[in-house]
């Protein structure tokens, strides 16, 4: 008659939960630094850029709405791209200096600033912005969105955050 407890493991059952024990472990080891590694960059906060020189102050045109491009590198999760910007330049009288973006604040189609009209146009609703960024006609629900500026050695800098 066998003689062996209820709680007898046998050299197999042994065998089998050691490597089970130690697949587990490896399995943890290994794959919570491969997960966090995979997940790391969708969890990071979306970093501000800063401050993003845009031109000398002397190549403006004063009073006139003046196209300036800048380009910076984003991240979005695992993704690094590279993205030009435009932005409205307007050197008002004395120091005042006013950078609207050119993404129209309805539905972020590219507005153009149109000297014969004297007006930003938005092409995708007809949306219509004054020289000062308010809305004159049309969808876009506020006025276009404004840079903060800075003026160091005659270079003019903008304020950028994603
Ligand atoms: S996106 Fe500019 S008016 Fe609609």
């Amino acid at each position: 008659m066998d003689r062996r407890s209820d709680y007898y493991i046998g050299r197999r059952e042994f065998v089998a939960g050691v490597a089970g024990a130690l697949g587990a472990l490896i399995a943890i080891l290994v794959g919570i630094p491969i997960i966090g590694y995979l997940i790391a960059p969708a969890l990071r906060a979306r970093s501000v850029v800063g401050w993003v020189p845009l031109a000398p102050l002397s190549a403006l045109q004063p009073g006139v709405p003046t196209p300036c491009t800048f380009s910076i590198l984003q991240q979005t999760g695992w993704k690094r791209t590279r993205t030009t910007r435009t932005v409205y330049v307007i050197l008002n009288s004395g120091s005042d200096i006013t950078v609207f973006s050119d993404v129209c604040t309805h539905l972020s189609c590219k507005v153009r600033w149109l000297p014969e009209q004297g007006t930003f146009v938005c092409p995708c609703h007809d949306g219509v912005f004054a020289r000062d960024g308010t809305v004159l006609s049309g969808p876009p629900p506020r006025p276009l969105d404004r840079f903060t500026t800075k003026v160091e050695n005659d270079q003019l800098f903008i304020y950028v955050e994603k």
